[in-house]
């Protein structure tokens, strides 16, 4: 199902690669990060996710008992409630989306709202109908702003069309016990799903978090939970030498901590799976990218991009900028192709592609870049699964939170907690005017009087 590469990132294949032995020290370490996560602890209750079978069970039974005439879900969250549901999504959905901007059904269009931005959340909730539309809130705390605003702009737009049947068309997902959403899904008789309180935002796609949104558009959530059970027996026992997420994280931590590679890409070349980049940059920025245990700033700056595309974006600075980057190329080996017709046979740029596929241009791009990247010195990884069905998609996730778990471990901090989120988030409330809130208020305000207009420049 997925296999992880490891030659280019060696210094005998890439020069400026791994030297032998380096990471002999490591085996330990990652033995004792995994024998952590096999024991329960507050924050690891997403290890054992992909062995629960009733919140599958639970989030099919309520998409399919949705008033009839619903045909799309808005989906409200952000963050590690937003970009997990997201990624299983486009990969199963893109396309069609692409060429239709709807689904056909059974499937159902879901569109997600992850921003503040009144300019989308206003336009997108003002042009759906309430009769054929299911809202789905997701907060794990139950608190934040973005999701909170969006939910009461869009309960009130439906409760004035739908009257005594808005609650019907409403799902939350959020901590069973803790939190406002909660006290707002018994208030108004919303049907709840559960989001174990030991699964942290960023780990929690394998919960109701991914699952409800997935059966709402029509997908087996059920698929999802193989995967990654596939990937637990793989990630989470094995020796670090035969575990796909051990080494994924043993060689990103020597990367940096070794060869000053602190930027680290994870470079797709596969549409259906490139928002995955996007999920694992914030699994692993925010996971990382903290205080270690001496009270050293410590962390790797996670980029995604999608090939082929961004080889005309970012790969001239992946190449000959600073040797500061780690490539993690993501491919998959069976997908749809498409063969170029044989036209156009005179001209050299055209002429050579007759007769070839799609799927044979994009693999040799991606295999053209990584090795102009390795003759360059910029070392790499491959990570090649079969395909983007929502079992590899569920097995990708997996794999990348036990590397995260992992690579926290080696980098000595704490991967589920994100003290640095949170100043902003109080400084907001601040001047939001919270209860509570007061000094932060005064803080911020003070902070901007510091500013000399003098230093703002326009034109
Ligand atoms: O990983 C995290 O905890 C965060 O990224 C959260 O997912 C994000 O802040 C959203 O939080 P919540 O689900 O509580 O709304």
């Amino acid at each position: 199902m997925l296999d992880i590469d490891l030659n280019a990132s060696l210094a005998r294949v890439t020069a400026t690669g791994l030297a032998p032995g380096m990471m002999d020290d490591l085996a330990g370490p990652v033995a004792g990060v995994l024998a952590n996560l096999r024991i329960q602890s507050p924050f690891t209750g997403w290890v054992d996710l992909p062995l629960l079978d009733q919140p599958a069970v639970d989030a099919i039974e309520w998409a399919g008992r949705l008033p009839v005439g619903i045909d799309q879900a808005v989906v409200m969250g952000i963050g590690g409630s937003s970009l997990g549901p997201l990624s299983v999504y486009e990969a199963v959905h893109l396309p069609d989306l692409q060429t239709f901007g709807a689904l056909r059904p059974p499937a159902r269009r879901l569109v997600f709202l992850d921003n503040s931005d009144p300019d989308t959340v206003d336009e997108v909730l003002q042009g759906l109908d309430p009769r054929k539309t299911a809202y789905i809130a997701i907060t794990k705390s139950g608190s934040t702003a973005e999701t909170a605003s969006q939910l009461m702009i869009a309960w009130e737009r439906a409760r004035q069309v739908l009257g005594e049947a808005t609650a019907r068309h409403f799902a939350f997902v959020t901590d069973p016990q803790k939190g406002d959403l909660r006290v707002l899904a018994r208030r108004l008789g919303v049907r709840a799903f559960d989001v174990p309180p030991d699964v942290g935002g960023r780990f929690s796609v394998l919960s109701p978090v991914g699952l409800v949104p997935c059966a709402a558009s029509g997908i087996d959530p059920t698929g999802l939970l193989e995967g990654a059970r596939l990937a637990r027996k793989a990630c989470i026992e094995a020796p670090l030498m035969q575990n796909p997420a051990a080494l994924l994280a043993a060689v990103a931590h020597l990367m940096d901590t070794r060869l000053g590679r602190n930027v680290q890409i994870v470079m797709t070349y596969s549409d259906r799976l490139s928002r995955i980049g996007a999920w694992f940059r914030q699994l692993w920025a925010e996971s990382l990218g903290k205080r270690d245990l001496s009270g050293n700033a410590v962390g790797p700056t996670p980029l995604d991009a999608r090939g082929a595309t961004d080889q005309h974006s970012l790969l001239q600075l992946l190449v000959q900028g600073p040797p500061d980057k780690f490539v993690i190329f993501l491919d998959v080996s069976s997908r749809r192709d498409c063969r170029i017709p044989r036209v156009f046979e005179d001209l050299g740029s055209f002429g050579y592609l007759g007769g070839r596929s799609l799927g044979e241009l994009i693999d040799a791009e991606r295999r053209g870049t990584a090795a102009s990247l390795s003759l360059a010195g910029t070392p790499s990884i491959t990570i090649t699964v079969d395909d983007a069905s929502p079992a590899t998609v569920g097995a990708l996730f997996y794999m990348f939170e036990v590397a995260t778990a992992v690579a926290g471990g080696l980098y000595r901090v704490d991967a589920y907690d994100q003290p640095g989120v949170e100043e902003g988030k109080k400084l907001a409330c601040g001047l939001l005017g919270r209860n509570g809130f007061e000094d932060k208020r005064k803080q911020a305000e003070a902070w901007e009087r510091s500013h000399d207009p003098a230093m703002i420049v326009g034109f």
